[in-house]
């Protein structure tokens, strides 16, 4: 077998939003019916505590985003679907990594500038060793392709940077991975302001549609996106907020911008809006219904995290014995 390892996940630490699903989770379905890829799809869990995160909220949101993946069409039988922290390798390995890592390059990542700029003496170590646990849940298996909006591509650099330091210190170990962007895959913004990216890390909740949002709240927040005083459906930078619900309702229905565009050539955003609303309610509506019928009784969820682990370690475990005997353990 010559295939192709795509590695990817989201971390638990808020419920998991439209934009999640449109530019990650929707793609990862397409990537597992490709037969030159094979994927490893993770709940990355210990990525989450970065911040302060209630216990019980942290293992309720884990097992959902777990059972997300999986209303949404991963199969697990086909893919690799796991939790990070079921696999202690991904702990191992980032110890090592973080002996191989240094200061400078850490300190210099973006986000974390981002994130602590006000933390001062307290800010999290975690919060600056994240790109190290993250290089590692890349290099333990092996992975070719890494799905990655913007904000990520510094750290899948320095996981590059990190890999190519240990082969050249200890002599050929992880493959280096790049960067995969799907051509299908948009970025979502925020309804409310849609200069930036919808997530589920915003304080204004009107501004993201959440993947388990009911009808009504879908409907509501749609009707309340900001849109501009040109009161036509045109696809471009000056409309920003229209440019976006085109792109989420062109995204779900598989149509390019320009098809929207003529179809409501002679209606007004009112119209737009109630068409676009009832897309993403049709949907969501569906996966809703898959994941509460997966939480309602955990068994087979139980049994699918239980045999990805197992998958996922046998492969990792490949990778950190090396890593091991390499370093002199
Ligand atoms: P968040 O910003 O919501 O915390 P993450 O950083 O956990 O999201 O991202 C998880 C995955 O979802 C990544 O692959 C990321 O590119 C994708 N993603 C998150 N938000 C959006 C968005 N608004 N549009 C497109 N893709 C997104
Ligand atoms: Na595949």
């Amino acid at each position: 077998e010559n295939k192709k390892i795509i590695f990817s996940g989201i971390k638990p630490s808020g419920d998991l939003t439209l934009g999640n699903y449109l530019g990650a989770i929707k793609n990862w379905v397409k990537l597992q019916d490709d037969d030159q890829y094979e994927c490893f799809y993770c709940v990355v869990d210990m990525h989450a505590i970065t911040v302060n995160q209630t216990p019980k909220d942290l293992r309720r949101r884990t097992l959902e985003v777990l059972a997300i993946y999986l209303a949404a069409g991963i199969d697990p039988e086909k893919n690799t679907v796991f939790i990070q922290s079921h696999v202690p390798a991904h702990s191992e390995l980032s110890w090592v990594l973080t002996c191989n890592s240094y200061m400078g390059e850490l300190g210099r990542m973006t986000q974390f500038k981002d994130k602590s700029s006000k933390g001062g003496e307290s800010i999290g170590a975690g919060l600056f060793n994240y790109p190290v646990l993250m290089a590692a849940d890349i290099l333990l298996y092996q992975t070719e392709l890494v799905p990655v909006g913007k904000d990520q591509i510094q750290h899948l650099e320095l996981a590059r940077d990190i890999g190519n330091r240990f082969n050249n210190a200890y002599s050929d170990t992880f493959k280096i991975p790049d960067g995969y962007v799907s051509k299908s895959s948009a970025k979502i913004m925020d309804l409310q302001n849609p200069e930036k990216k919808m997530s589920k890390s915003d304080e204004n909740g009107n501004g993201y549609i959440l993947i388990m949002d009911p009808p009504e709240v879908i409907r509501k927040k749609v009707s309340r996106a900001v849109t501009d005083t040109v009161g036509k459906v045109n696809y471009c930078d000056e409309q920003p907020g229209i440019k976006n619900m085109i792109n989420i309702m062109g995204t779900i229905r598989g149509v390019e911008p320009q098809q929207i565009v003529e179809e409501y050539a002679d209606k007004g955003y009112a119209d737009f809006k109630k068409d676009v609303a009832e897309i993403i309610v049709n949907e969501l509506k569906p996966i809703q219904e898959k994941v509460n019928e997966l939480l309602t009784n955990k068994k087979e969820l139980e049994e699918i995290y239980k045999n990805g682990a197992q998958k996922a370690s046998y492969v990792a475990n490949k990778t950190l014995r090396k890593v091991m005997k390499k370093v002199g353990f």
